[in-house]
């Protein structure tokens, strides 16, 4: 796998996930946060952003799938991996690495709704808009952009590349 291009810098990460943390920080003040991590590729974001909340939150884990080895979505989730805990009466904010088609993220909110949280958001690092299929807006996200297969800070590629610091294009 080679990178064309870095798009966004350890630096540019660093100061968007502090943004980020301070206005969770702010909007869930009062409230008993429960974040859900998508794996694998929204683990290093939630990592590092749950550092820049300062409040008290628990964390589990869910992991989905919609992609096999490629680049293209299949629009056919499956769910490999549930949460060890219930839900119910929690305020949820859905953590993910990317929004593309919106079919991942969509299929799981209707799948976490049933369990009657408190209430139920979405904060992904990156969104590509234009790829969008079904509706979908994010609460919180850290940088949109174009339609390019991106690498880094969790993202991968056939499971490469996501230990890189920064976002990077493949070289298709
Ligand atoms: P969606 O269901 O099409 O929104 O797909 C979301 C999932 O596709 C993400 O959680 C990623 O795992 C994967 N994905 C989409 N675009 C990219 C990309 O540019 N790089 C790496 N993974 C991606
Ligand atoms: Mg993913």
């Amino acid at each position: 796998m080679e990178i064309s291009q870095i798009i966004i810098t350890e630096d540019e990460i660093r100061k968007r996930v502090a943004e980020l943390g301070a206005q969770i920080t702010e909007d869930y003040r009062d409230k008993d946060l429960f974040i859900i991590c998508i794996l694998k590729g929204a683990s290093i974001f939630m990592a590092d952003l749950i550092r820049q909340i300062k409040l008290p939150l628990e964390i589990d884990f869910m992991s989905l799938s919609s992609y096999g080895a490629s680049t293209k979505t299949s629009g056919v989730v499956r769910m490999l991996r549930d949460l060890d805990r219930e839900i119910a009466g929690k305020h949820i904010l859905v953590v993910e690495d990317i929004v593309d088609t919106g079919l991942t993220l969509s299929y799981l909110r209707e799948n976490l709704m049933v369990r009657k949280p408190a209430s139920l958001k979405i904060c992904t690092f990156l969104d590509k808009p234009s790829r969008r299929q079904v509706e979908l807006h994010p609460d919180y996200c850290g940088i949109e952009i174009e339609d390019y297969f991106v690498v880094g800070y969790g993202l991968d590629f056939n499971e490469k590349g996501r230990e890189l610091p920064y976002i990077g294009v493949v070289k298709q």
